[in-house]
Parts: structure tokens; C-alpha cells; sequence
């Protein structure tokens, strides 16, 4: 989504601002641009719709672009289309005021309407952001300081904001005010100081960061000194600062054509990493950063997310039901917010995002709080808003920083962490009670935990035969996928993918559900892609499978390596390897088991198939048209 920098120092403020939008890119891209304030009190805007490399050519050949105070923007629109007008920074009318702004005004026409009636103001863009140029240079002229004008605005803004304004009146500040919108004011070694919306930005600069909080503003000066204050204008004392414990974002595709490709390449990896650090030899799970409190005594687990780290979280449903026995809900974080929270303190609402800056995912986890609920965060990022609402209490997924807007790696690193909880919560909840039986599942199944990396390297391994077999397909303009049980989450995950990166029509189903409805839509053109898995509902999705190809639908399946039945039945087959010892579980009489852990493997061959399309169709495989990466807004 939106990305805002700034910088304020002694020195030139241009290539700061530059590698901190470049930092930022990936999460929104329809545009981006800068302001500088130089010695003269001259303010320069440098904008250009497209990708941040436009601007860069614009800069580049712009001599006279000096300025040791700046800030800069790169956008995912919201309210105006895409274009240099529509870019940020905007102005008030005699370019005194320059503000970035991520987040939604509200009640921006209503502001607009007031500015044009009242004080003859002619507007340049589409944009809701331009009123609060307009609003902070109204009060200025009324004769109130930068701050007390900023206060005067925020007053009348309703929605979320992170703003950052620079002013000719007050040429060696930058102030910085946010509500729902994450802000961060970056301290600097040389007495300069930084301000980003994310702190990935700011890592190549300096580690020591303050976070602002809702309705907090911040007073950034040219000698490295910062304040911060209240909406009374009262002075926030010793505001907290944090020390990051990341790297600098390398932006490196280590050989690989597309971050996206580099990233699927990434997760046995990862799944390694979660192992190691939750996995012990003798097969106990720690969570060293949960508090454990919050673990036991539950009676109910609500799950919610956005996107990918949904699917991820319907899977985590069906692990947590079928071994914890606890009653758990999955929901999208946007209709969570659509309806009272129904928690309370013996409820454990557990919120996944890769980013930990989701706008929806943190306003239901604000109101779930309310409502006592215990909060468990699994998230990527653990000096994110999310991670702080939850305290202490933080699962974090290792994924590393992940590039390509469409999430792969996210996914299933979020995917093994349930898979952790949902042993440990079956553990803590049967305690002494747990029979022979339920030990003996849970202890295959962490056994079984062990062999996913190699596994997925093997599937992996055949990106080649899976790309030989989906080209054929890149002209159908609609694709079905089928899939049961925990492959459901997964066909709708494959489905998801597909859309976001070629722009097909892509439609997860229940294979179930196909014949209440669906399966009218078959036909020759749209190929059906089941994922038929050894296991308790295979033979099921297989009949579902054929029933479209009845219809005229090419089948495709996602089958284990010698499934004879399946290559009979089927046009065409992705082969995935399987986990050493599947057949145990069987043989143990716990059958239901035998797929537990086949998202894993069935992942692999989706996120590949649409990879491989999306570049043999020529799309942007890294950022998708109309995507952002941190959804920042509702
Ligand atoms: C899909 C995708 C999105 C995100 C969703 C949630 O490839 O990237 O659907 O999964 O926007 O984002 P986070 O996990 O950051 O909350």
C-alpha cells in the first residue's frame, strides 16, 4: 500500500528519500514522488504516475533539487485514479504546505465542499489527501504555529491517516501526526532523524525507532531533536524507543528471474528454521515468545485474517478442531469488523498477517480486545502494530522479508506455525488425559513435521514437468480449482494465486459443493484442477473431478506419485511426492490422519503453475496491476 519517507538533517535529503521509497515499492506502485525544502525556503515537487523508477528519471535530471528537509510517497490509489496529478506529495494553492498522507479521509467531501465555499480554494487532484494541505495552510494564514494548524486539522479529520508535512513557515521541521495508520520517526547517528511508514525503510539508516500511536503527533527538527505531543498540544515525555533487530531489506532475486520464484524456492528453508526453533529432539513444541497463560483455558478460538493469511487460517480451523477439539471460527478480519465481536476473556482470537500492518486484521483485533479476548499474533514482522497489540504473545513465521506482492512463503510458514499451536493446544488441553491414541497421532504427526522441507524440496524439484504441463493451458481465460478437507483452504489458496498474478479467472470450490451449483458453469474452455491426495476424501474428489470432465472440462490433478487410478481417469497430472512414511498412520488405524499434512506438498505445484503462466503471458509477476503488499487501509 502507500509508503511515506522523510528526512531531516545536514545533509542533501534527495538519495535518502529515494532508497527509502525504493525499500517501500513493492507495496504500492501506481506512483510516487518528493518534496524538498531548501535553504531559500523553496519547496520542489518531483511526481510521476508508475512505477518509482519514473521518478527517479525525473530527478535524476533535475539539477536544481536540493533540499536537507524532504519527503516522499509512493502510492496504491484509493481515492483518485493513478496519475502525476493524483500523486503525492500534494500542496495547499501557493505551495507554502506539502503533505504525504496514507489512509482514507473520510469525510473529505464534506472538508472539500467547506474549502471551496469558504475559502475559494480551486483543487488540483482527485485526491482526499489534498484538503489537509489545504486545511494546515487555511490556519496558518489565521496566524497558528505548523503544530497548533496540524492539531486544528486532525480535529476534523474522520478515517485514517499517517501524515508527513513540511511548511516554508516553518522551514527546519517536519511534523508527523497518524491515526490507523502506522508512523515511525527514525533517530538517526548523525543527528538527523528519518520518519517511514514501515520500518524496513528505515533499517538502512539506523535500528533505533519510535513508534507513533494513534493521535500522537511529532515535531521533527534539523539538530536530530524530535517531540512528541498529545491533540492538547500537551508534550508526550520519553516516548519508548524500540531497537530493530532485522537486516537492511536486500533487495537480491539471488539468480532467480522473479522475487516471486525466489520466494517459493525459500520455504523448505523456512519450514527448516520453524523446526529448529520450535521442535525440540524429543518432540516437545516450544513457543519461548507466547506467554503460555494465554494457551490454556480456552473454550473457544476465533481466527481471522486477510487474503492468503485467511486460506492459512482455514486450515488452521481444521487442525485445531480435529486435534484440540477446541470449537474454532475462521474470519475474513473485514466482516469480524462488520458485526459485534462475540469474545470474551476465555476466548482466544488468534490474527495472522504476514505484515502485521492490515488495516482490517488490527481494527478487529482493537475490538476483540476490548472484549477481553486473548490475542495471539502470527505475523512476519515482529516490530509491527500487530505484534504490539498482542504483546507478549507473538508467533513469528521466519519467513524473511517477502518481496513479491502475491504471498507464497507467507503462506505456508504461517501454515506450519498452526500446525505447531494446534499440537501444542491438543497437548495442553488433554494434558494427563490423553489416551494412547491421541498421543500416538500427535507424536506421528511431529515426526511426520520433520520430512516437510525435503519433501517440498522434492516437489520443487519438478518445476520443470510442472511448467511443461500448465503451458498449454495459458490461453483458457477461467480455471477451477477442486479441492476437501485441508485441500480446500489450498484450492482456493491455488485459485488466489492464479488471479493475482495472470488476471484469469480463477474460482476455488468445495469439490463438494460443484454439483449445488458450479458445475453449470463447466465446459470445454475451463479447466478443472483437483487436488486428489491420498486420503480419507480422495476417492470422493476423484468422482467430483470426473463429473466435470463428463461435462467436457479438461481434468487436471495435483496426484501423488504412482496414483494409477488417477493418471486413468485424468488429462493431465502434476505428480508430487509423498511423505515417507503415509502409510504408517494407516496401518496405526488412524486414517483419518493420512492428509494432514499434504497442504504442504499440494501448495508446491499451485504456486508454480501460476507462477509459470504468469510469465509465459508476459504479467508483471512481482506487482501485480491494482495490488499493494500491506493493505493499510480498510
Ligand atoms: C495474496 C496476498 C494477500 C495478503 C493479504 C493479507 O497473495 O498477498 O491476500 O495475504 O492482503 O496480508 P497480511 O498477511 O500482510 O495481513
Amino acid at each position: 500500500m502507500c509508503g511515506i519517507v522523510g528526512y531531516i538533517g545536514k545533509e542533501e535529503a534527495l538519495g535518502y528519500l529515494i532508497d527509502s521509497l525504493r525499500v517501500l515499492e513493492y507495496r504500492g506502485y501506481d506512483s510516487a514522488g518528493v518534496a524538498l525544502l531548501d535553504n531559500q525556503k523553496r519547496i520542489q515537487i518531483k511526481k510521476s504516475k508508475g512505477k518509482l523508477g519514473n521518478l527517479i528519471n525525473l530527478t535524476d535530471n533535475a539539477t536544481d533539487l536540493h533540499g536537507s528537509v524532504g519527503i516522499g510517497h509512493t502510492r496504491w490509489a484509493t481515492q483518485g485514479i493513478p496519475s502525476d496529478i493524483n500523486a503525492h506529495p500534494h500542496s495547499n494553492t501557493d505551495t507554502s504546505v506539502v503533505i504525504v498522507h496514507n489512509g482514507i479521509i473520510n469525510n473529505y467531501l464534506e472538508l472539500k465542499e467547506d474549502l471551496i465555499k469558504n475559502y475559494k480554494i480551486a483543487f488540483t487532484s482527485e485526491t482526499d489527501s489534498e484538503i489537509v494541505a489545504h486545511l494546515i495552510g487555511v490556519f496558518q494564514n489565521q496566524g497558528l504555529s505548523l503544530k497548533d494548524s496540524l492539531i486544528k486539522t486532525i480535529e476534523r479529520l474522520k478515517g485514517s491517516y499517517a501524515l508527513a508535512i513540511i511548511c516554508k513557515q516553518e522551514p527546519d521541521k517536519i511534523f508527523l501526526a497518524c491515526n490507523e495508520a502506522p508512523l515511525i520517526i527514525g533517530i538517526g547517528n548523525n543527528q538527523d532523524l528519518f520518519c517511514a511508514s514501515d520500518s524496513s525503510a528505515l533499517l538502512q539508516y539506523t535500528n533505533k525507532i519510535i513508534r507513533l500511536k494513534d493521535l500522537e503527533l511529532a515535531e521533527l527538527g534539523r539538530n536530530g531533536e524530535y517531540k512528541l505531543y498529545d491533540l492538547h498540544s500537551k508534550e508526550i515525555k520519553n516516548p519508548e524507543i524500540q531497537i530493530l533487530t532485522g537486516d537492511p531489506l536486500l533487495l537480491d532475486k539471488a539468480g532467480f528471474k522473479h522475487y516471486l520464484l525466489k520466494e517459493i524456492h525459500e520455504q523448505p528453508s523456512i519450514i527448516r528454521k520453524l523446526l529448529s526453533s520450535h521442535l525440540d529432539e524429543d518432540l516437545n513444541i516450544q513457543f519461548p515468545e507466547v506467554d503460555s497463560q494465554i494457551l490454556k483455558d480456552i473454550d473457544r478460538i476465533i481466527i481471522l485474517g486477510c487474503g492468503t493469511a485467511y486460506y492459512a487460517g482455514m486450515v488452521g480451523k481444521i487442525l485445531l478442531e480435529t486435534l484440540s477439539h477446541i470449537p474454532t471460527e475462521i474470519e475474513f478480519s473485514s466482516e469480524l469488523l462488520a458485526r459485534p465481536v462475540l469474545a470474551n476473556e476465555k476466548t482466544l482470537l488468534i490474527a495472522i498477517s504476514q505484515s502485521g500492518e492490515t488495516a482490517d486484521t488490527l481494527l478487529a483485533v482493537k475490538s476483540a480486545i476490548q472484549k477481553g479476548a486473548r490475542i495471539l499474533a502470527v505475523t512476519n514482522r515482529p516490530e509491527s502494530s500487530l505484534a504490539s497489540l498482542a504483546k507478549k504473545s507473538t508467533v513469528l513465521i521466519q519467513a524473511g522479508v517477502e518481496v513479491s506482492v502475491a504471498a507464497t512463503k507467507s503462506f505456508t510458514s504461517q501454515m506450519f506455525c498452526l500446525y505447531l499451536l494446534a499440537i501444542k493446544l491438543a497437548e495442553l488441553r488433554s494434558d494427563k488425559k490423553l489416551s494412547a491414541a491421541n498421543k500416538e497421532e500427535l507424536n506421528w504427526i511431529k515426526g511426520e513435521l520433520r520430512y516437510i522441507p525435503q519433501i517440498m524440496e522434492q516437489a520443487l524439484s519438478r518445476a520443470e514437468i510442472y511448467r511443461s504441463k500448465i503451458l498449454p493451458f495459458a490461453g483458457r481465460h477461467a480455471f477451477i480449482f477442486l479441492g476437501r478437507g485441508v485441500n480446500y483452504p489450498i484450492a482456493l489458496e491455488g485459485a488466489l494465486k492464479l488471479k493475482e498474478i495472470t488476471y484469469m479467472q480463477a474460482t476455488g470450490y468445495a469439490a463438494g459443493e460443484m454439483k449445488h451449483g458450479p458445475i453449470a458453469t463447466i465446459d470445454e474452455n475451463i479447466p478443472t484442477l483437483s487436488i486428489l491426495l491420498p486420503g480419507p476424501t480422495y476417492h470422493k474428489t476423484l468422482h467430483n473431478c470426473i463429473e466435470a470432465k463428463t461435462r467436457g472440462a479438461p481434468s487436471l490433478g495435483i496426484v501423488a506419485d504412482g496414483d494409477n487410478e488417477a493418471i486413468r481417469e485424468l488429462d493431465v497430472i502434476f505428480p508430487v511426492p509423498q511423505m515417507p512414511s503415509s502409510g504408517e498412520i494407516k496401518a496405526l488405524g488412524h486414517k483419518q490422519f493420512e492428509d494432514i499434512l499434504s497442504p504442504f506438498i499440494s501448495v508446491i505445484p499451485l504456486q508454480l503453475i501460476a507462477y509459470y503462466l504468469a510469465e509465459y503471458m508476459g504479467k508483471d509477476v512481482d506487482q501485480p496491476r491494482n495490488l499493494a503488499k500491506s493493505v493499510t487501509v480498510e
